[in-house]
């Protein structure tokens, strides 16, 4: 069934060349389930949840991110019970990122995924999807006249626009401390101490300084 899921969710994105593509999907499918093995969670609802986590995303796809008619229909027709169907819509809806307003999971399922989720945004990874977003909305790569905001709630978080890489500091160098699980927040220390010091390099060549 997971094959047939991949399968599925790969016609979705297509197109996409912001940062939700397949491979992220993918990614944070394989993600999920090396931590959900080690946290002890459910590994059929983690993987559903994981591969139909963006399936209704607001910004790919506004028109079913209410009612997730992309991840639901799936599943329907797959024959899984009204159960685990609401089980995977219910962590689907508590995953994404919302500044401030972001929600703690609470199941340990939604747990994996969200931390899958997060984990694919940091490192190196992080880094070129940061960039790729940045491009794919005309953002600058930097700018330094354009101060980092502290501390926004999901509006202001998805009306902003400013420089990648104040993106570093408004989410990125924030998702490490917000891991639920000890598997995830080891992985993330990592992640994010390559990110540091990318910025840190980042920083001292725009200045001609390394
Ligand atoms: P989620 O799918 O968790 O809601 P987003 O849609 O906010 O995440 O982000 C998708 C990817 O694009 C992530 O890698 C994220 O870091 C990146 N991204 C989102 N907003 C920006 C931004 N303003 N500048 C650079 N990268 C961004
Ligand atoms: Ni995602």
């Amino acid at each position: 069934m997971m094959e047939r899921a991949l399968a599925y969710v790969r016609t979705l994105f297509e197109k996409d060349s912001s940062g939700h593509d397949f491979a992220h999907t993918l990614r944070v499918y394989k993600l999920a389930v090396r931590i959900a093995e080690q946290e002890g969670a459910d590994i059929h609802i983690v993987s559903l949840a994981a591969i139909l986590h963006d399936a209704d995303d607001r910004k790919l796809f506004p028109e079913t991110a209410k009612t997730k008619a992309h991840a639901v229909s799936f599943m329907r027709q797959e024959h899984l019970d009204e159960d685990t169907i609401a089980r995977v819509v219910h962590i689907i809806d508590q995953v994404s990122f919302k500044g401030t307003d972001t929600e703690i999971p609470d199941t340990m399922e939604g747990k994996c995924v969200q931390d899958a989720d997060r984990l694919d945004a940091i490192g190196a990874i992080g880094i070129a999807r940061a960039f790729a977003y940045g491009g794919a909305h005309g953002r600058l790569l930097y700018d330094p006249d354009d101060a980092p905001l502290a501390e926004m709630d999901y509006e202001m978080y998805r009306n902003h626009k400013s420089a990648t890489l104040n993106h570093f500091y408004e989410k990125l160098f924030l998702l490490k401390g917000m891991m639920n699980t000890e598997t995830a927040r080891a992985m993330a220390e990592e992640r994010d101490r390559y990110m540091h010091g990318f910025v840190e390099r980042f920083l001292q060549e725009w200045d001609g300084l390394s």
